[in-house]
């Protein structure tokens, strides 16, 4: 089980400006959610919350319908910076990764793992000993996201984490992580994406974060989805339809604050309404 409940979150780093406001989302157990909303709307604020790394001043965040003090949930992050400790090797800071988690292998073993997911995600052997200010963002970034694989966690918390990558890798590390997903069948995954297309083609849930302060202005769920390659995607009639929805919600989210200066709540859109 690996169940998220976020109950009527509100956050605010600094007294003057609440960046989130009142969230709600129950994230099922094997959900793949992808979080969409401008830049700047507080989506790796809310990831940080659900990580732990900051806790709400208002309502709470449940794992499996517990608070975070009475259990211990087995989380893994890719965050958008990617994380790695300058002064380590790429190599090596995935290996005290996994060392935590799996102390009774050898640093030999655990080293082929790694080795095995830079194969992967298309990384060469020697970008192992290098570290990482020798390293693109795109090479940083899959390094990233080999040790969330090799950690293997039972939530994946993951922002924005092929923003860096060319075409073909960043579809290569898609079907790498919906393959991961689909065979480990309760693994829970949230994605935050700017890419429209990217959150149809992952997500059994897509939810948008309208401008701070933000909540949930947009919900959709794919009931029961079709495994459509990418070229069907763009010609499948509900995906079509959710894609323009999900557009027009962006737009329209952005244009209200324009036009209005202010937010009407009325206009608020969710489960599958449009
Ligand atoms: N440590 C911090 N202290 C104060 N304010 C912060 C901090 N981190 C983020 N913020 C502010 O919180 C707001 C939301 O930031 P956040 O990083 O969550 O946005 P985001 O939706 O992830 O944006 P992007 O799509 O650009 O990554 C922004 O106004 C940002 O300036
Ligand atoms: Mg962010």
């Amino acid at each position: 089980m690996s169940e998220i409940s976020i109950e009527n979150v509100t956050f605010s780093y600094t007294e003057d400006e609440v960046i989130i406001d009142g969230v709600n989302l129950k994230i099922e157990s094997g959900d793949f959610v992808c979080v969409l909303g401008q830049s700047g709307c507080g989506k790796s604020t809310l990831l940080r919350l659900i990580a732990g790394l900051r806790k709400p001043q208002k309502g709470r965040i449940l794992f499996d319908g517990k608070e975070r003090e009475e259990t211990a949930p087995d989380l893994g992050v890719v965050f958008q910076d990617y994380s790695l400790f300058p002064w380590f090797s790429a190599g090596y800071n995935i290996v005290l990764a996994m060392k935590q988690k799996y102390p009774e292998k050898s640093k030999k073993e655990l080293k082929s793992i790694v080795l095995d997911y830079f194969e992967e995600v298309g990384l060469d052997k020697q970008v192992y000993n290098k570290y990482p200010f020798e390293l693109s963002g795109g090479m940083r970034q899959r390094c990233a996201i080999c040790r969330s694989l090799a950690l293997n966690n039972s939530v994946l918390l993951m922002d924005e984490p092929f923003g860096a990558l060319d075409a073909v890798t960043r579809a290569r590390l898609q079907d790498i992580t919906m393959d991961l997903w689909k065979k480990e069948k309760d693994k829970t995954v949230v994605f935050i994406t700017h890419d429209v297309d990217e959150a149809i083609l992952l997500a059994n849930k897509i939810v948008v974060l309208g401008l701070k302060p933000s909540r949930v202005i947009y919900q959709y769920e794919f009931r029961d989805k079709k495994a459509l390659s990418r070229s069907e995607i763009v010609t499948d009639q509900e995906t079509m339809k959710i894609r323009s929805n999900l557009l027009s919600v962006l737009n329209m989210d952005i244009e209200q604050r324009i036009t209005q200066g202010d937010f009407k709540e009325s206009s608020l859109l969710s489960n599958n309404q449009l």
